[in-house]
């Protein structure tokens, strides 16, 4: 008979047990439930609502359980349906009736809510940290190649020159905004939901903040209702993850170009990379290609637990239990991507030949040279046009920008000098480009000493 078996006579069907279980997946969360039941006990008996002894006979199978679960010794049985009433049978069956007292003005719904809120905390911390390992990589890839010159691109055309190292130390951006919107989002998670009971709270005398600091929670729910409905906390951590997962699935978008045979920028060690079954000469970033397909799947955990909540009435309703699949399935494909990210940015070779070569291409300089007119006095939209007429003559009469006479360059810009001539060279456009944020040497090595003291 199940633990609420009372005003039941007759069993679940095994196709209902089989339904309705969770064991099969919120057994993860077996340390933090135990977490949870050691605050709760000690306050019972803090509160006078159970013996002493029984408390601590409590704590201590508790942490008996705990071992019998590390060293895989625990029986699961979905008729038992979830992690808490695996641990609290358990506890029943050595104790008896004492340790039928640890569910003392509680309820499983704040329970889950509980150990929800302590998984994400400590979710969040490991992946923070994964994150800035993440950085580390990049920013010591970077540091490693501080004066590499690479086209920029808009529209995946030409733009204008870039440092290598700008390009990575974008990413090392958007990855700080990632682990900004965990920590914001940790302020959230770090409230404690115990005493919420099943909706209405406790006729007992519970002491909340005993719990709430045993746990080292910033403060306790003000709602019991919000309490045991509320599941914000878990939305903002899987919307925090896909735009994490978006980011990372950028990046392996630009490395898969960089590697194909059209740019050829980058090799991925062979350890990151696949071969073909049939085409013997194949080698395939399939990592970054899992990584954007892994992306969309984040995404789908988002749009699930949105959609979950988004019908539900006050309070707990068992929809909720499927929440756990999908914040377990983005938080392990986060923390998947980032055991597998820093070390292939950190073996990736660069070919700075074949970047050098594509940043030599003089299209890329055209803006310095409608920047030099504006410099001169001459509006910037007619010197846009200038130059583009430049541009379209030397496509008409198939030169390259740099293969002309000043003569031929003055038929379009009257007003260009020998000075004009010089603006080729992808070093001096970069150079010149002093800007904070700007791509320029100084302006780079500000940013790379930036993180390198960050990060430290
Ligand atoms: N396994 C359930 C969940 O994950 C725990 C709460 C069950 N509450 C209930 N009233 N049946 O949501």
């Amino acid at each position: 008979m199940a633990l609420w078996g009372g005003r039941f006579s007759s069993d679940t069907r095994d196709e209902v047990a089989r339904y309705s279980e969770s064991i099969s997946f919120d057994k993860r969360l077996y340390r933090h439930d135990i977490d949870g039941s050691r605050a709760h006990v000690k306050m019972l008996a803090a509160a006078g609502i159970i013996p002493q002894e029984t408390a601590e006979a409590i704590r201590a199978e508790l942490l008996n359980i705990r071992s019998r679960i590390d060293a895989g010794d625990f029986k699961y049985d979905i008729s038992l349906e979830d992690i808490h009433m695996h641990i609290e049978s358990a506890l029943i069956g050595v104790l008896g009736t004492e340790g039928a007292r640890v569910h003392s003005g509680r309820s499983r719904n704040d329970q889950v809510a509980l150990d929800l809120r302590l998984y994400l905390r400590d979710e969040i911390d490991l992946l923070i940290e994964g994150i800035h390992r993440f950085q580390n990589a990049l920013v010591g890839m970077a540091a490693a190649h501080p004066r590499v010159i690479m086209p920029g691109f808009t529209h995946l055309q030409h733009a204008q020159v870039v440092l290598f190292a700008h390009h990575l130390l974008a990413y090392v951006e958007m990855l700080d905004r990632d682990a900004e919107r965990l920590a914001d989002c940790r302020k959230r998670v770090n409230i404690m939901p115990l005493g919420s009971g099943a909706l209405a709270g406790s006729t007992l005398p519970l002491d909340r903040e005993l719990v709430c600091a045993e746990l080292g929670f910033d403060r306790v729910t003000r709602n019991s209702m919000d309490g045991v409905a509320d599941r914000d906390f878990a939305i903002e951590f899987t919307s925090a993850l896909a735009v994490f997962a978006m980011h990372t699935s950028r990046l392996s978008e630009d490395l898969i170009l960089w590697c194909s045979q059209e740019f050829d920028f980058v090799e991925l060690d062979d350890a990151f990379c696949t071969g073909s079954s049939l085409m013997p000469q194949k080698k395939n970033p399939d990592v970054c290609e899992l990584t954007r397909g892994k992306t969309a799947r984040v995404y789908g955990d988002l749009t699930a637990l949105l959609t979950l909540c988004k019908g539900l009435p006050l309070t707990y309703n068992r929809d909720l239990q499927e929440d756990k699949l999908a914040i377990f399935d983005a938080a392990d494909t986060a923390e998947q991507i980032l055991a597998v990210y820093p070390p292939m940015i950190e073996t990736m070779k660069l070919k700075e030949e074949n970047m050098r070569r594509a940043a030599n291409d003089p299209a890329l300089m055209a803006t310095d040279l409608a920047e030099k007119l504006v410099e001169l006095g001459v509006p910037f939209r007619t010197a846009h046009h200038r130059v583009g007429s430049f541009v379209k003559w030397c496509k008409e009469n198939g030169r390259l920008l740099n293969e002309t006479t000043l003569e031929e360059m003055q038929i379009s810009i009257p007003e260009a000098t020998e000075e004009f001539l010089t603006l080729f060279d992808p070093d001096n456009s970069v150079a010149k480009r002093r800007l904070t944020g700007g791509t320029g040497f100084d302006p780079v090595a500000d940013q790379l000493a930036f993180w390198q003291e960050k990060l430290k």
